[in-house]
């Protein structure tokens, strides 16, 4: 039976992009529905450039995460997604949402994970002096970006690289990684894939 996925974005949405163009032919999965934090968000219109259903909610007209939690999952209730896709969503869920989607919430972070989770991670591994460096999916669970590791993308650092060379060259990992994952993750495969 086909899995439905909703991805949460909140902005240019390349990620959500690289996913959506997977989900086809006999790919077990279809989008459902992208939904962004961000009004503004560039990927709602490629989402919807695409056919995909799209909504905002924007978590600056709630008070509280939890408000803007209940008004996100209204959305997605609608949607009926059996799994979730966070893609470049730069909103920190809180426990009670992410325990109801736990073993169905992907992310993908860029960086070698466990290593510098957050923010600013290019500019971290470079200051660490890191040789090497890449991207992780990851099941989202309650504690940031710290859930079963279920593939990552590698690359080498260069004496040449800057944060932003970093970020421009781990993005075509991402874009390679997670569409890899989520296919192996809807077949119920949990090893960890490694791409090169
Ligand atoms: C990417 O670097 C991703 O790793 C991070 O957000 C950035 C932008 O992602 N989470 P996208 O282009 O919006 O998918």
């Amino acid at each position: 039976m086909t899995q439905r996925v909703a991805i949460l974005i909140s902005g240019g949405g390349s990620n959500m992009l690289a996913l959506v163009a997977s989900m086809t032919g006999d790919h077990p999965a279809r989008p459902v529905l992208v939904a962004a934090n961000d009004p503004a968000a560039a990927g709602l219109a490629r989402a919807a450039a695409g056919g995909i259903a799209t909504a905002a909610v924007d978590h600056r007209a709630y008070g509280d995460r939890a408000d803007f939690e209940a008004a996100l999952h209204a959305v997605l209730a609608e949607a009926r997604p059996d799994i979730l896709c966070l893609a470049g969503f730069m909103r920190i869920l809180t426990p009670d949402f992410i325990a109801r989607w736990e073993g169905r919430m992907l992310n993908i972070h860029p960086s070698l994970l466990p290593k510098y989770k957050g923010l600013h991670t290019h500019a971290r591994a470079l200051a660490a002096g890191d040789t090497e460096h890449g991207c992780t999916v990851h099941e989202v669970t309650a504690a940031l970006d710290d859930g079963p590791i279920l593939g990552q993308a590698r690359l080498r650092v260069t004496a040449q690289d800057t944060a932003e060379t970093l970020a421009a060259r781990v993005l075509p990992l991402e874009h390679r990684l997670y569409p890899a994952v989520l296919r192996r993750f809807v077949e119920g495969e949990r090893g960890m894939l490694t791409l090169a």
